[in-house]
């Protein structure tokens, strides 16, 4: 539960950095009053067929979603209140409600899409309009207040996937506008993300895009079978991939964070070489292949291999280099280096590297042996060196002129 509310807050952490999903306001009237309310932002991933293969197709719900009065109501006897928004030729998403007296619920969504529509579905084998429903979405709140979610969440819909991040919504109003008191969903309740400051208003809640900072520290190990471990690691990863974004529509580059928290360590000791695996959720996967030299008795980092796959990627996005040559360590020590290094795997991606410390073989008893230090360390452990040696000679300076001084001030009084 912990794991999966933390990684819905790094999936708003993403939306957030891509910022660009839009919102969208939808409401249901009758007569003058307005009976349902969502103001939100929705993808929608779609899987479909082409003469020869699968294809997946990802669509924003636009801005230029509109409620269809036809099929949309508040409900009346035997009649569900029902929401539904139309886009593009023919695409629409429903949300029906149904409510016992003290809370409502969303009772089914409803997925209409049209094959024809080339720009979203280019070489679909078909030219209908699918309808899926899938009833058990777990949206619900007490009566009379507004449902919030800020945290994305993700229902799958025949062999679609809806997600939906942002979400304010409410049924069965008693106003013409969002109540004011919220039902808050569980995962904005374990996540610290703040809640959009504007409320009723149309908002683009997206917090703006801030630059991650220095990541975490996490502590990652690989066992051998027998449960020892036989490769030790310690650093702060930050990712830095240029790919691009469905969203933005263009190529962007972000910084993302490893998570400590969100992130499983795997991997295999062998005699020449040993591998890290680090995997956070399931769309980031890291891989370092570590080598040793055993005429030389050096070992170093001969690969990195990522694979992401996160939900902004048109494809997902694959990068390796297996003949790289960084930390350079000697067998039987562990590599440190204190100071940010970055790693350059392939143009589209580099690695960034904090307070890292590695020893991919010969650990014993669980524990680092001694470290040799990056030469960047090394420099700038000369930095306070050369300023306490600058400073101690200008003390000197400053005493030798000052005896000086009053040297020849003494002269000068036996003068007069
Ligand atoms: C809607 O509002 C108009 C004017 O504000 C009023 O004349 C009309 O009776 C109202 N209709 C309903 C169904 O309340
Ligand atoms: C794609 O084709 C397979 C095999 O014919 C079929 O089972 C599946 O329902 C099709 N998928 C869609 C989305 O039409
Ligand atoms: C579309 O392609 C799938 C295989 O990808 C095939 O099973 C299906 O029969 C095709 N449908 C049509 C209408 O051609
Ligand atoms: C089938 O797929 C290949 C690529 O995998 C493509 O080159 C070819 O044009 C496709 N055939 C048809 C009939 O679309
Ligand atoms: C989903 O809700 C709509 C509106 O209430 C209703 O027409 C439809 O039959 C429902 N579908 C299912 C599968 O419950
Ligand atoms: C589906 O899309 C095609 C092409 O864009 C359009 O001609 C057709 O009217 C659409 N169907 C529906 C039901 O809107
Ligand atoms: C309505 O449903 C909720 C959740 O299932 C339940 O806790 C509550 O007791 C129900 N209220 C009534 C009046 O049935
Ligand atoms: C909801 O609000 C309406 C209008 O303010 C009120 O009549 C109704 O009793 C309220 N329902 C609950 C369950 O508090
Ligand atoms: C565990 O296995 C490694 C090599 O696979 C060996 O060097 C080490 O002695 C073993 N440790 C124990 C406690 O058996
Ligand atoms: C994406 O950008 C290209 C060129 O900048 C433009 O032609 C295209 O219409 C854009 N697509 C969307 C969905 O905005
Ligand atoms: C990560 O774990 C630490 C200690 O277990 C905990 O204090 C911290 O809140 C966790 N952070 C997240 C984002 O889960
Ligand atoms: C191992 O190190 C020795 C000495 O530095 C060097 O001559 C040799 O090419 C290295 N072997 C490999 C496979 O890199």
């Amino acid at each position: 539960m912990k794991l999966s509310h933390a990684l819905a807050a790094l999936i708003i952490a993403w939306f957030a950095v891509f910022g660009c999903i839009q919102a969208v306001t939808l409401e249901v009237n009758e007569g003058n009053s307005t009976c349902i309310k969502a103001e939100l932002s929705a993808s929608i991933s779609i899987t479909y067929n082409t003469s020869n293969s699968t294809r997946k197709a990802q669509v924003p719900l636009p801005n230029s979603a509109t409620v269809d009065k036809g099929s949309s109501s508040c409900g009346t006897v035997g009649r569900a209140p029902w929401l539904v928004a139309v886009f593009g030729p023919g695409h629409a998403l429903g949300l029906s409600f149904s409510t016992n007296g003290s809370m409502y619920s969303v009772a089914n969504l409803t997925l209409q899409y049209n094959l024809s529509d080339a720009s979203v579905f280019p070489e679909a084998n078909s030219s209908d309009v699918v309808t899926v429903v899938s009833s058990s979405v777990g949206i619900w709140a007490t009566i009379n207040t507004t449902y919030r979610c800020v945290s994305s969440a993700t229902f799958g819909v025949g062999g679609a996937n809806v997600t939906f991040s942002n979400m304010r919504l409410e049924a069965y109003m008693p106003g013409n506008d969002l109540s004011p008191t919220e039902s808050v969903c569980m995962a904005d309740q374990a996540s610290t993300t703040a809640p959009p400051t504007t409320a009723g208003t149309t908002t683009t809640a997206a917090p703006a895009p801030t630059p991650p900072g220095t990541p975490e520290r996490g502590t990652y190990t690989v066992n051998n079978s027998n449960g020892t471990a036989c490769l030790l690691a310690q650093m702060g990863l930050q990712l830095n991939v240029s790919y691009f974004s469905l969203f933005q529509n263009k190529t962007v580059q972000e910084l993302v964070n490893l998570t400590p928290n969100l992130t499983t360590s795997s991997g295999s000791c062998e005699a020449r070489s040993a591998t890290l695996v680090l995997t956070q959720g399931r769309t980031t996967t890291l891989n370092f292949t570590f080598s040793l030299n055993s005429t030389s008795n050096k070992y170093h980092l001969s690969g990195i291999t990522l694979l992401a796959n996160w939900s902004d990627m048109t494809a997902p996005f694959s990068a390796s280099n297996t003949s790289l040559n960084y930390l350079r360590g000697t067998l039987g020590r562990s590599y440190m280096c204190n100071a940010e290094q970055t790693l350059v795997v392939v143009p589209a991606f580099s690695l960034n590297t904090f307070r890292l410390q590695v020893q991919p073989f010969e650990v014993t008893t669980n524990q680092f042996a001694t470290a040799e230090e990056c030469q960047v360390d090394q420099d700038q452990m000369l930095i306070p060196i050369i300023v306490g040696a600058a400073l101690a000679g200008l003390v000197l300076i400053v005493l030798i002129a000052y005896l000086i001084g009053r040297k020849r001030s003494h002269a000068g009084y036996q003068t007069i």
